[in-house]
């Protein structure tokens, strides 16, 4: 599948938001090496330190349903009016479960769109030897 189509499912998940508080709906993608793509949206709540991002919902579920790594990943912030990229949190949970190679779009359109990598949004990475694989 090409990363148009993962972030035209990014988007489509954007619509089933929880987002009373901050009314910015986020969706994301995320693309498994058998084809399957598991979507998820940003989850808040009125103690606003809860709130779960779009990226880490669908990588939670992705994990939920047996997938322990995915091969790209698309994120679509419609409200924006530029490019919204990762929070720090997201970005130390996509290293977990990605190599740094694997793509990653993020965009308020595809037409306003970046394209990078795990690596080049999460360097230095490290520690990963503390995982049992
Ligand atoms: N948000 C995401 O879901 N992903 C991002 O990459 C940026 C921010 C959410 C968190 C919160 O619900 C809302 O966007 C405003 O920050």
């Amino acid at each position: 599948m090409d990363l148009k189509t993962l972030y035209e499912r990014a988007l489509e998940a954007s619509s089933k938001t929880y987002s009373p508080y901050s009314s910015f709906p986020v969706g994301a993608a995320v693309l498994l090496a058998d084809g399957t793509v598991i979507t998820g949206t940003n989850v808040e709540n009125r103690s606003y330190g809860l709130t779960n991002c779009a990226e880490r919902t669908a990588i939670f579920t992705a994990v939920a349903q047996g997938y322990k790594t995915f091969t790209a990943i698309a994120i679509a912030a419609p409200k924006a009016d530029y490019p919204v990229s990762p929070c720090g949190a997201c970005r130390q949970v996509m290293s977990e479960f990605a190599p740094e190679t694997v793509p990653v779009v993020f965009g308020s359109s595809w037409e306003q769109r970046v394209e990078t990598t795990i690596g080049k949004l999460f360097p230095y990475d490290s520690l990963h030897e503390l995982s049992e694989k």
